[in-house]
C-alpha cells in the first residue's frame, strides 16, 4: 500500500513537470525588444501574401500592430498551412496566423486568441456549372487546400473525391482548365482567386461562417495572454479595422 502511494506522488510529480508548472521557462517566449515570429501560409489574398519578396496583407499588419504593442519587431516564416501548428507548438514560431478559423478539433492542439475577424466558406465553379449550391456537390471532384477547413467540409459531402492542394490558387486554376467541378475555400482570398482565373464564378450561398484568430502554443498562457491585450487594444481603437478595410473593400 505505501509503496503504491510512492509511484502515484510520483507519477503526478512528473505529470506537474510535463505541463509546465515550472513557470514560463517552458516556452522561449520572445522577450521586449526582441523578435515575434509568426508562422504563415503567403499564398492567401489579401490575408498574406508576396509583394516581391515581402510578405504582406491583413495578417501580417495586424500581427506588427501586436508585436509594436509588445515592444518587439515581427518576422515572418512562411510554411506549409498544416504545419503552421506543429511550427507553434514546437517553438519554431511564437504565434500562428493564417487566416486560421477557431475549431473544436485544432482547439484540442493549440490556443487561440480572441479572434479578430470573421469568414464564410464558398463555393467557387465553372461559370456555365450545373452546381448551384452546397447540395449539388454530391459525387463530385472537389479541390481544397490541404488541412483547412474547406477541406473538412469537403470531406462531409457525400461520394465527392477530394483534391487537396498545398495552395489555394492550385485549386482554383484547376478548377479553370477542368479537372475539378467546384473548389471550397475562404470567402475574401475566394474573390482574388476567381480574379486571376477566367470562367468562374463564386456562388451566393455563403454555407459555414466562421471566426479567425492568432494560434498560440497550447499551454503558453503568458503568451496568450499578451498577445490578447495587444489584439484587443488595437480592436477597441480601429486599428484592426482599419487594416482590414483597407485590404477588402465593400461591394
Ligand atoms: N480559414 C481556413 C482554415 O483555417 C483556411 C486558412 C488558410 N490560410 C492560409 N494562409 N493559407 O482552415
Amino acid at each position: 500500500m505505501k509503496k503504491k502511494m510512492v509511484s502515484l506522488v510520483l507519477c503526478a510529480c512528473v505529470a506537474l513537470a510535463a505541463a509546465g508548472c515550472g513557470g514560463s521557462k517552458k516556452f522561449n517566449n520572445p522577450e521586449k525588444g526582441g523578435t515575434l515570429i509568426m508562422a504563415t501560409n503567403a499564398y492567401f489574398e489579401p490575408y498574406e501574401y508576396y509583394e516581391g519578396e515581402n510578405v504582406v496583407g491583413i495578417d501580417v499588419e495586424i500581427a506588427t500592430a501586436i508585436a509594436e504593442k509588445l515592444g518587439m519587431t515581427l518576422e515572418v516564416e512562411d510554411m506549409e498551412f498544416d504545419s503552421i501548428i506543429a511550427a507553434v507548438n514546437s517553438g519554431k514560431a511564437h504565434i500562428g496566423a493564417a487566416g486560421m478559423t477557431v475549431t473544436e478539433d485544432r482547439l484540442q492542439n493549440v490556443d487561440f486568441t480572441d479572434p479578430y475577424t470573421t469568414a464564410t466558406q464558398v463555393i467557387i465553379v465553372q461559370e456555365g456549372s450545373e452546381i448551384a449550391g452546397a447540395d449539388d456537390l454530391s459525387g463530385k471532384k472537389i479541390g481544397v487546400q490541404l488541412g483547412t477547413t474547406g477541406d473538412i467540409y469537403a470531406s462531409d459531402v457525400e461520394g465527392a473525391t477530394i483534391e487537396q492542394y498545398n495552395k489555394g490558387m492550385d485549386a482554383v486554376q484547376a478548377l479553370a482548365n477542368g479537372i475539378i467541378d467546384a473548389v471550397i475555400i475562404d470567402n475574401e482570398p475566394a474573390k482574388q482567386f476567381v480574379n486571376k482565373a477566367e470562367g468562374l464564378k463564386i456562388l451566393d450561398e455563403e454555407f459555414v461562417i466562421e471566426e479567425y484568430a492568432i494560434a498560440i502554443a497550447k499551454g503558453n498562457e503568458e503568451l496568450l495572454d499578451d498577445v490578447n491585450k495587444a489584439l484587443d487594444a488595437i480592436i477597441a481603437d480601429g486599428t484592426v479595422k482599419g487594416i482590414i478595410d483597407k485590404y477588402i473593400t465593400a461591394e
